[in-house]
């Protein structure tokens, strides 16, 4: 590793743990520590915990916990070391860390899968090019709009109208896992090989690094009319495909979106195509799925913006609405395409320039969105024109700029017949008040709003509460552990915690880089220990006391396992070792005594 752990402890040491989630995690604060939704999973009340004073967070919804460097590494999906230099930059300290990518490729696991999928890009690739079906698919591209450069820039190919032509040229060169678990071939009940995909124009789907991870390929010629088959067909998913992570074009789209700090967002794959054709290079795509959290915590890698440009027609618009949700702490922009059109036919239907026109100067907020999603299909309904206003009301009131509530407002009053804008207004104060009114009070009254215990106890027993406590002792008081260190009869009979007792006698401490390297178990009983709330001061037998506790819950335990074996032989009618077991146990109980 190219950096020493002095240098990683000082980068932790001078970030605070809170600001850095608090960026992310809207946190209130409660007791001793800070509140709020984990971002990890689905939650509606907080149970997601930032102890400032050990600088860790812990959520006991899902388990999650760890130091600010896996709070980062989870919750972008990056490595330690990525970790390391984010925050490194963060406090101006330039790290010169090799990126990941560059290991030596046999070390990535993944790398055959990589290569296969790469092969079969230029495989595809040179059959659009130098076949005669490829002139024709060629043309059909052209014919909507693409060029030879464009088709290179896309790497866009074709599968031939075979069986396994591309099987024919791979399977020399890759093992049998491999081909299996490419996603490229699928097997037939005859147990052969046969190509996915078959007759499609291939758009290749890269991850953010551009290796080549799978495809989507759709129908361009008529040749079997009976069998309906999908317009695009991805890739399955495989170890290194996962189309809830993955977005087109990200690999490309990236270093624009960091500089422009906003992304698009859009539906199909020849929108994003459009988009480019426009000048626009900082569009990327779900792949026929609907937008996830992971496709979202994938973004934030490179912004915080996102420019929503679905289809204008009311699949696009419902399709909206369901990602808004998803997108909650982002900031989200929308584009109309009118007509019922998608960027690949407004641009179609118009040109280029209008397409970059319509991208960069139509777009409106998320609460117009809402304004215009929700109105009642019938606005001279009263009952539904009362309805309307109490939910956009509510949406209103969260606005901060005033200037934007009084547009708003306008627009509702002008969508209802039967309301006026002091009509309106009304009842967005209405709301303002309420929400000011919520805000306050947790404002003078945190503590006893919201205060959340941590239930350190929880699912512990003595036994592990007790070997919990003194480990917490030896990591915090040297003298302590030094002393047990030359002990051999000492061990922990919670493994974990003897595990980790090994790595402390071994270095001394237990270093950020050993909890980035250590399983999540092993680390979630690392944090458990620093849970446990010990004054700070040692008492004076503390140790000899809790020697004993664990003794003594030693002893039970054993008890209780003798008790088990006297049952369990004399069922089986082993009399003898009944016997013998239960004079053990005699002699014990005296002892304990
Ligand atoms: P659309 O049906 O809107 O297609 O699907 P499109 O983008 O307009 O495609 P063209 O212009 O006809 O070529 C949008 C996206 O949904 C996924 C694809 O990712 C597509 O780009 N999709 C669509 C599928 O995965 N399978 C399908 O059968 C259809
Ligand atoms: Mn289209």
């Amino acid at each position: 590793m190219a950096i020493d752990k002095e240098v990683i402890s000082e980068i932790k040491n001078s970030v605070n743990i809170v600001d850095v989630i608090g960026e992310i995690v809207s946190l209130s604060r409660s007791g001793r520590n800070y509140l709020g939704l984990c971002p990890f999973h689905k939650e509606k009340t907080p149970s997601f915990n930032v102890i400032e004073d050990k600088q860790f967070f812990h959520c006991f919804g899902c388990g999650k916990s760890g130091d600010v460097f896996k709070f980062l590494e989870e919750y972008r999906n990056i490595t330690f070391m990525e970790s390391v230099k984010i925050l490194a930059e963060r406090i101006g300290v330039d790290l010169a860390i090799e990126a990941p990518s560059q290991q030596p490729s046999s070390q990535n696991p993944y790398q055959k899968l990589f290569d296969i999928n790469q092969d079969a890009s230029k495989f595809y690739h040179a059959v659009l090019m130098t076949t005669k079906v490829g002139e024709a698919a060629k043309q059909y591209l052209y014919q909507r709009g693409l060029t030879d450069e464009m088709i290179a820039y896309f790497n866009i190919g074709l599968a031939p109208d075979e069986n396994n032509y591309l099987y024919q040229s791979l399977s020399s060169k890759y093992d049998e896992d491999t081909i299996l678990n490419s996603g490229l071939f699928n097997l037939s009940e005859q147990g052969k090989l046969f190509d996915s995909f078959r007759n499609r124009i291939m758009f290749p789907l890269t991850n953010e690094n551009s290796q080549i991870v799978g495809f989507s390929g759709r129908i361009w010629a008529q040749i079997d009319s009976e069998r309906k088959e999908a317009k695009y067909k991805n890739t399955r998913s495989t170890t290194i495909f996962n189309k809830s992570y993955e977005l087109y074009h990200l690999d490309k789209a990236k270093s624009i979106i960091t500089k422009t700090h906003e992304a698009y967002l859009m539906e199909g794959f020849m929108d994003v195509i459009a988009a480019y054709r426009a000048g626009i290079e900082n569009a990327v795509a779900s792949m026929g799925t609907a937008l996830t959290p992971e496709h979202v915590n994938h973004l934030k890698k490179f912004t915080r913006k996102v420019v929503l440009t679905y289809d204008g027609d009311s699949a696009g618009q419902n399709a909206i609405a369901k990602s808004l949700e998803v997108l909650q702490d982002m900031t989200v922009e929308i584009v109309r395409i009118p007509n019922q059109m998608d960027p690949d036919e407004f641009i179609k239907a118009n040109s280029a320039e209008e397409l970059a026109k319509l991208l960069t100067q139509s777009r409106i907020s998320s609460t117009e969105f809402w304004l215009q999603y929700l109105k009642p299909e019938n606005v001279d309904n009263l009952q539904a024109e009362i309805a309307y206003v109490e939910r956009v009301a509510k949406l209103i009131a969260r606005v901060t700029s005033i200037t934007a509530q009084n547009t708003y407002i306008n627009m509702v009053a002008e969508i209802l017949p039967d309301f006026d804008y002091f009509q309106i207004e009304q009842s967005v104060n209405n709301e303002r008040l309420q929400v000011r009114a919520a805000s306050q009070q947790t404002f003078v009254r945190p503590q006893e709003s919201r205060v959340v215990e941590l239930p350190v106890t929880k699912n512990l027993t003595a036994m592990q509460r007790a070997e919990n406590q003194l480990f917490h002792r030896f990591l915090h008081h040297d003298f302590v552990l030094n002393e047990f260190r030359n002990r051999d009869d000492f061990a922990f009979e919670n493994a974990q915690l003897e595990e980790l007792y090994q790595i402390l006698c071994q270095n001394g401490e237990i270093s950020d880089l050993d909890l980035a390297e250590m399983s999540d178990d092993l680390r979630q009983v690392y944090y458990q220990v620093l849970e446990e709330h010990l004054p700070e001061e040692l008492a004076d037998d503390e140790i000899i006391q809790l020697e004993n506790r664990i003794d003594k819950y030693r002893q039970e335990q054993d008890v209780r396992k003798r008790s088990k074996l006297i049952r369990e032989s004399s069922n089986h009618g082993d009399d003898d070792r009944a016997m013998m077991e239960f004079e053990a146990l005699i002699a014990q109980r005296r002892n304990m005594e």
